[in-house]
């Protein structure tokens, strides 16, 4: 371990974090193990595995490789790591190791009484998965923890939003904030589909980004439904509950949503 890195918590599944030295499929030949652990902003009973690194060892199962028969090596290599860290994470489930095979608009194929989400972004990958009789949905997201690209932010983001990331930059310059809002979005989404088998745009739900009291790098979030959602254990689904957390390389937002939930 490298000794800058903190000792891993252990939720009750576990969550793995990877690094990979001397890997020749890894992001350098460096060692890298960024600070940045997806546990502490997942609800227990979630398992989840991140790298920092493609794993010499992460395969294809049955029917993976014909996904992505075209795609170029970058693509081949978070697709491979990201399942790898999907089986590593059934694992902690006491589930065995499956092909993870992708639904009609990308989104994981989990085995029954599954639900999980996967993410990629250059440098990181990872995969959280739980139990359905515990946990309804969940959505990862991860993104560099740098501005977004010109131009992007009034694409996804709404007039609201953008005023409310303005008050949030005046109080804290060295966040992100815009980033975090994007990335917060995708998880959103990534839970919302699932459920819905639905499409949800940028401007189909309004986001409040809640900073951490404690911690200026971690925090919560909200999003307010703009349109209709599913009817869960008999409510109305208006509104999705998450959290982000970001380093200097990197943001990550999560959303869970508990089996049992209120109105
Ligand atoms: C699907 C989307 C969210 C993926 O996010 P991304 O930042 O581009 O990519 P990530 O690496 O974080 O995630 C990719 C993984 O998301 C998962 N994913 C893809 N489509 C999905 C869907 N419809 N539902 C759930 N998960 C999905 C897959 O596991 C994919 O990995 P894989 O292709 O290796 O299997 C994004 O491309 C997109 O379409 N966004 C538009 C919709 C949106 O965000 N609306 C905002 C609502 S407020």
């Amino acid at each position: 371990m490298h000794p800058a890195a903190p000792s891993p918590v252990r939720p009750p599944f576990g969550s793995e974090r990877r690094n990979c030295l001397g890997s020749g499929a890894s992001f350098g030949s460096e060692w890298r193990w960024a600070v940045i652990v997806i546990e502490k902003v997942l609800a227990r009973g979630v398992a989840s595995v991140e790298v920092f690194c493609d794993p010499p060892d992460a395969v294809l199962y049955p029917g993976e490789a014909q996904l992505i028969t075209r795609a170029v090596d970058k693509r081949r290599r978070e697709f491979r790591t990201v399942r790898h860290c999907a089986r590593q994470a059934l694992r902690q489930l006491g589930l065995p190791p499956v092909p993870v095979l992708r639904g009609e608009r990308g989104e994981p194929r989990w085995p029954a009484d599954v639900v999980g989400s996967m993410t990629h972004c250059a440098g990181y990958r990872a995969a959280a998965v739980a139990h359905s009789r515990d946990f309804r949905a969940v959505g990862i997201d991860a993104e560099p923890h740098e501005p977004l690209p010109a131009g992007v932010l009034a694409v996804i983001a709404r007039h609201e939003e953008q005023e409310h990331l303005r008050e949030l930059a005046a109080a804290d310059r060295a966040t992100c904030w815009d980033r975090i809002l994007f990335c917060a979005k995708e998880t959103v989404y990534k839970t919302w589909f699932p459920l819905t088998h639905r499409w949800l745009g940028f401007e189909d739900a309004t986001v409040t980004i809640n900073p951490g009291t404690t911690d200026p790098e971690q925090g919560c979030f909200s999003a307010r439904l703009l349109v209709a959602g599913p009817t869960i254990t008999g409510h109305p689904l208006i509104r999705l509950d998450g959290r982000w957390l970001r380093n200097h390389e990197f943001v990550i937002t999560t959303v869970t949503l508990p089996a049992e939930r209120r109105a």
